[in-house]
């Protein structure tokens, strides 16, 4: 149910259906008024408003805050926010949600209510369906409403059914509109690039469309997130205004449109893209969107954040209340360098700096014809690197074993490489447009996972390296390239349109029986760094890597856009070597540290290039992370001062019961005549009293904190906060950050 499907669906069923969903009505509506029945979403905080007008459509009325009592709903008769879902009608001329052309050549699609069902599921999911026709033509619309009541979350897509004699071609079929009134609006983008994902922009939507979209296949989220933030009336910051956050969980080419119409009125449109993707739909093929998540704050993008965090950990990525552990991955360390032998010295290394998770990456794989000494060659072929492993990973696997460190591999299934044996043997696997040039970026050729055997390969490939493994507890999934060549052998030539749809449903489909066939493996979805950070995969997915950009000081950037929409503990935030590979920047290690330690915290270096102070502090630091890491896991995020607004940036997550809280506070590159502002904490308790102790400090630290007996009240914390802009002596809560690339952590425990 949570990814597209075509599904056939015969008619009786479909009319059975249909029944029952009239059925229902009568069981769940409140009907008040025949010709004004309302269908209410309420979360704890939250309350949407639909009601069936008398033209037999249903129509959105409210969207916001909470409200005790709806039922004025009913006898209000000014003019509805906008249509539950848009189609192109004939007498609408907004960009819709969806455009079909029918069986007899009708471009319009018309609708009217038929019924709808509301069904729970435990105490606090609510399922909505409200099922649409077209007024003259069998052809179906339900619209989901899936509502999380604690969270403050909707999860919205609709299936789009075809009962009519002939094909209908789905020309656009997003998952949702949602129309929004208000006097201005503003978006939030995250846009960014490989190395540089998840930016941060605002602009005022004025009168005219604003999209944004992906038409990359495979990789979602490199150039623009499929999520956004439309604050109402003004913009709103962390902790004020009104605003409605999405985020659409596909992980396909997708698009996001707000248009702002001539009546000042948004509609915001959120599905896969449908550029050079029209879908037909045979008579009784039914075609299900994927799901947008949605919230609503008054409260600004703070509150926004911690409902999409306490909903992910429940629901949105897998086992979101286990502990995930520290990680050393091999990469940057060693790039395509290593051998059994160093392999074996860095798990050893790993165990005694307190690691728990050894995680080999590119390169341990390959073939006899083509061992993958580099990346242009032995992608697709999944046995042992002889060379490097000349009897295949057991003794490698032994010595984690002895050292009490799980191990994890890199895996890039849904790729290969020309030079690879699979290729040779089935070349007719891969993406190609004969007569075409076939495009390799960074040498990979796009497999055909439209093809049943291309799946049963990729599944069993992955399958074959964690069984004959055994020890294996920990796979990363790489994604290094774009769809290049989109034609795709399997499919017929009219089929080609629907490639990029069903690609992903392969996608998921192997996914899905990976973590069913390997339910203790804890999963990482990588694309090329963040090109994949989508919901779509998280629901395969433990956690994804962010970027390939390690540099910690851009890092801070990267991780505080990624925040919006993702928690801590699905943001792998890895301690790389100095220089940076990428940015050539020298940062100490303890800002590193700091900065890794406000995700899931990994290291990715050769552990023998540290001096022996470093080790002795990372080896602390681990152990620090080990102690903070409930909060920091669980813990909901309070992001107190954005980088973007001030080079003193800071976060911290605070327990659910605010008896324990860690604050992050980081100087990316102060100005001289840069002054700051007191840091006020968010989220405590007022009445609590909280000991703060500054924690991972090193020896540039002054450890002030430690120092003296520093026990506040929340409310204290709250409204006077702590100073780290502070050029004096350092003292009572305040600490001197003043010099780039300084950085401090507190922990702060309720005194009882
Ligand atoms: C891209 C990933 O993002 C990196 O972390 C690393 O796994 C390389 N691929 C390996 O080729």
């Amino acid at each position: 149910m949570f990814y597209a499907k075509i599904n056939k669906m015969n008619s009786n069923k479909f009319l059975a259906l249909t029944f029952v969903f009239a059925i229902s009505t009568g069981m769940y509506a409140q009907k008040v008024n025949p010709n004004k029945e309302l269908i209410v979403l309420k979360t704890k905080n939250t309350s949407a408003v639909y009601a069936i007008n008398s033209d037999s459509m249903v129509y959105l009325y409210y969207y916001g805050k909470r409200l005790s009592n709806t039922a004025d709903f009913v006898r209000y008769d000014g003019p509805p926010v906008g249509p539950i879902i848009s189609a192109y009608s004939g007498k609408k001329f907004t960009e819709p949600a969806l455009f079909a052309v029918h069986s007899n050549g009708l471009l319009s699609t018309e609708l009217k209510y038929l019924s709808h069902n509301i069904k729970a599921s435990g105490d606090t999911i609510e399922t909505v369906n409200v099922l649409l026709k077209d007024k003259l033509l069998p052809f179906y619309i339900t619209v989901y409403f899936k509502v999380f009541y604690n969270e403050d979350i909707i999860q919205t897509w609709c299936t789009y059914s075809n009962n009519e004699p002939g094909t209908v071609t789905l020309k656009k079929f997003a998952s949702a509109s949602i129309p929004v009134l208000s006097e201005k609006y503003f978006l939030t983008k995250f846009y960014g690039s490989w190395f540089g994902e998840m930016k941060m922009e605002d602009v005022e939507l004025k009168q005219g469309i604003t999209s944004i979209e992906s038409k990359q296949g495979v990789r979602t989220s490199h150039t623009f997130n499929p999520s956004f933030i439309v604050s109402l009336n003004q913009p709103a910051t962390e902790t004020t205004g009104e605003l409605i956050g999405g985020t659409l969980a596909w992980s396909g080419s997708w698009k996001l449109s707000f248009e702002k119409d001539a009546e000042g009125k948004l509609n915001i449109i959120c599905g896969i893209n449908e550029f050079a993707s029209e879908y037909p739909l045979k008579p009784g093929d039914e075609f299900s969107t994927a799901p947008l998540l949605f919230t609503y704050s008054s409260e600004g993008k703070g509150l926004m954040s911690r409902n999409f965090h306490s909903w992910a950990r429940k629901y949105g990525i897998q086992d979101g209340n286990q502990l995930r552990p520290v990680v050393l991955n091999s990469w940057e360390g060693n790039f395509f360098e290593f051998d059994e032998k160093k392999v074996i010295a860095m798990i050893q290394d790993a165990a005694t700096m307190g690691v728990e998770m050894f995680v080999l990456d590119d390169g341990w794989f390959g073939s006899n014809k083509y061992q993958r000494d580099n990346d242009a060659m032995g992608l697709g072929d999944w046995d042992v690197n002889k060379k490097r492993f000349p009897k295949g990973l057991d003794k490698t696997i032994e010595e984690a074993k002895k050292q009490n460190i799980k191990f994890g591999i890199w895996v890039e299934a849904e790729m290969v490489n020309e030079k690879s044996e699979v290729y040779e043997k089935h070349p007719d696997w891969v993406l190609k447009e004969n007569g075409r040039p076939q495009y390799a970026e960074r040498n990979n050729y796009v497999l055909d996972l439209t093809n049943p055997q291309v799946q049963k390969y990729v599944f069993e490939s992955v399958s074959k390296v964690i069984v004959q493994n055994n020890y294996i507890s920990y796979v990363k999934w790489d994604c290094n390239s774009p769809v290049t060549n989109p034609y795709a052998p399997y499919l017929q030539a009219n089929e080609q349109q629907q490639f990029w749809v069903k690609y992903i449903q392969s996608f998921y489909k192997i996914c899905d029986s990976l973590i069913k066939t390997h339910p203790n493996i804890t999963f990482q979805v990588c694309a090329s760094g963040g090109g994949r950070v989508d919901y779509g995969s998280l629901q395969y997915f433990h956690e994804f890597w962010a970027s390939d950009n390690t540099d910690a000081l851009q890092r801070i950037y990267i991780q505080n856009g990624t925040s919006h929409f993702f928690p801590a503990i699905s943001m792998a935030a890895h301690v790389a070597p100095v220089p940076n590979g990428i940015t050539q920047r020298i940062t100490p290690l303890k800002y590193r540290f700091d900065v890794s330690m406000s995700g899931r915290l990994g290291i990715e270096l050769l552990p023998s290039t540290l001096k022996p102070e470093e080790l002795i502090f990372a080896k602390e630091a681990v152990r620090t992370y080990k102690n903070i890491r409930p909060i920091v896991q669980f813990g909901n995020l309070y992001r107190l001062v954005s980088p973007y607004q001030s080079s003193l940036a800071s976060l911290m997550y605070v327990t659910d019961n605010k008896d324990k809280s860690v604050v992050f506070v980081y100087q990316t590159q102060r100005m001289f005549g840069d002054f700051y502002p007191n840091i006020k904490l968010q989220g405590l308790h007022p009445d609590k009293q909280y000991k703060v102790n500054e924690i991972n400090v090193d020896s540039s630290s002054k450890k002030s904190f430690n120092d003296i007996e520093s026990v506040y009240s929340g409310e204290f914390l709250m409204s006077q906060g702590l100073n780290a802009g502070y050029w004096g002596k350092q003292g009572v809560l305040s600490v001197n950050l003043m010099s780039e690339f300084a950085s401090a952590v507190f922990l702060l425990e309720e005194v009882k």
